[in-house]
């Protein structure tokens, strides 16, 4: 079970987010996990009590979509006429976040439709709470890389040529892997020192298979960092 303390930062950073960035009228990326769904509530709140209007939404995962549904924050396709001119502000959460706020995300395992919501953005926000600060990428938390199903075992090879250990992320109540929601598998990589995020964003995305990993080094975002003593700091690169 989580911490109370550590529940009560999630949602301190996920409403700070959506209270000073959030405006009328703007088209959505609502991010994934246990601390972007503070967001969408405080937004879904703001929406029912009137204080927000005319709020067209992506969501980035089915957890996301299905809390908009009861929440009665519209959601749309990033394709559908409502929302293809793109969007003005995603919020998300991240597993970690370096000095120069560049992130590792995918916990969740929405990491594809994460980093499509990111870049069609024009402003990019994420909360977290301050266990999320590092001081360097790729040795902490496994950094999830998306593969199809028939590419696991080359890109297994690869990847531990690269220097990374691997293993392939297993479901929950469900034998077998994860299989995420297009249809394909995760491998959680960690490697045995910190590496260049920017450089391994893009030597990952080059092997055949690949089809996204969680390093975000391009679309740098706004980070709402809550503190433990209640308050909250935003850093901006
Ligand atoms: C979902 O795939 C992730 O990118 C989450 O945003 C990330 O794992 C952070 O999740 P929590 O807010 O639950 O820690």
């Amino acid at each position: 079970m989580e911490q109370d303390s550590n529940r009560l930062m999630k949602e301190t950073a996920g409403f700070a987010v959506a209270d000073d960035m959030v405006k009328s009228g703007m088209k959505l990326g609502l991010g994934t996990g246990s601390t972007a769904i503070h967001a969408v509530r405080r937004i879904g709140a703001l929406v029912s009590c009137g204080k927000l209007h005319d709020i067209c939404a992506f969501a980035t995962s089915l957890q996301t979509e299905i809390e908009c549904e009861r929440l009665g924050i519209p959601v749309y396709s990033l394709n559908s006429r409502e929302l293809s001119s793109g969007l003005d502000l995603t919020i998300d959460g991240a597993d970690e976040v370096d000095p120069q706020n560049r992130l590792i995300k995918g916990g969740g395992g929405a990491l594809l439709i994460e980093k499509l919501a990111a870049y069609a953005s024009a402003l990019y926000a994420i909360a977290a709470d301050e266990s999320k600060l590092k001081e360097s990428l790729g040795s902490g938390f496994p950094v999830p890389v998306e593969v199809i199903p028939e590419a696991r075992v080359q890109v297994t090879r690869t990847l531990e040529k690269m220097g990374a250990s691997v293993i392939l992320r297993e479901a929950l109540r469900k034998a077998g892997p994860v299989v995420t929601e297009h249809g394909n598998i995760i491998l959680d990589i960690r490697f045995g020192e910190p590496v260049d995020p920017a450089v391994m964003e893009t030597a990952l995305k080059q092997i055949p298979g690949v089809v996204e990993n969680g390093f975000f080094t391009v679309k740098i975002p706004v980070v709402y960092i809550a503190h433990s003593n209640g308050s909250i700091e935003i850093r901006k690169r």
